[in-house]
């Protein structure tokens, strides 16, 4: 599963971002070969996570598109929270690559709770900081 959400994820940023993703550029994104996308963008379409139509492009269905946008909530709320916690941005980055596709949507509901509250109350995060970066 944590492939396939990956390629969802890149996808949805893509077409967000530029309006259509190209094979080349999930290969960019993903740190892998143009032939190995293609032939996950295939998996994917069998799947109807997807449509992959020549000279139209990619767009994800309305299945792909629901994956995509949980696992984007899931990346923000986790690497907001290693942010928070003085991780750097880097790092930050790649842990939460690895940490969205293995976390349970109540431990989410948790971290986004906390997330809150560390927002609304910035001299606890400011302890906690103090504390964890001795
Ligand atoms: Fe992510």
């Amino acid at each position: 599963m944590s492939r396939l959400e990956d390629y969802l994820e890149a996808i949805y940023h893509l077409i967000d971002e530029k309006g259509y993703a190209s094979t080349v550029a999930i290969a960019e994104n993903l740190h892998v070969k143009p032939p190995t996308v293609s032939s996950m963008l295939q998996r994917l379409a069998s799947k109807e996570y997807l449509v992959h139509e020549r000279y139209r492009g990619i767009r994800l269905t309305e299945k792909g598109a629901k994956i995509a946008k949980s696992v984007i909530a899931r990346h923000s709320m986790v690497s907001e929270l290693l942010t928070m916690l003085g991780v750097d941005e880097e790092v930050a980055y790649q842990d939460t690559e690895g940490i969205e596709h293995h976390i349970q949507p109540i431990t989410i509901k948790r971290i986004e709770g906390l997330v809150d509250y560390l927002r609304e109350n910035p001299k606890v995060l400011r302890a906690i900081r103090e504390h964890i970066e001795k």
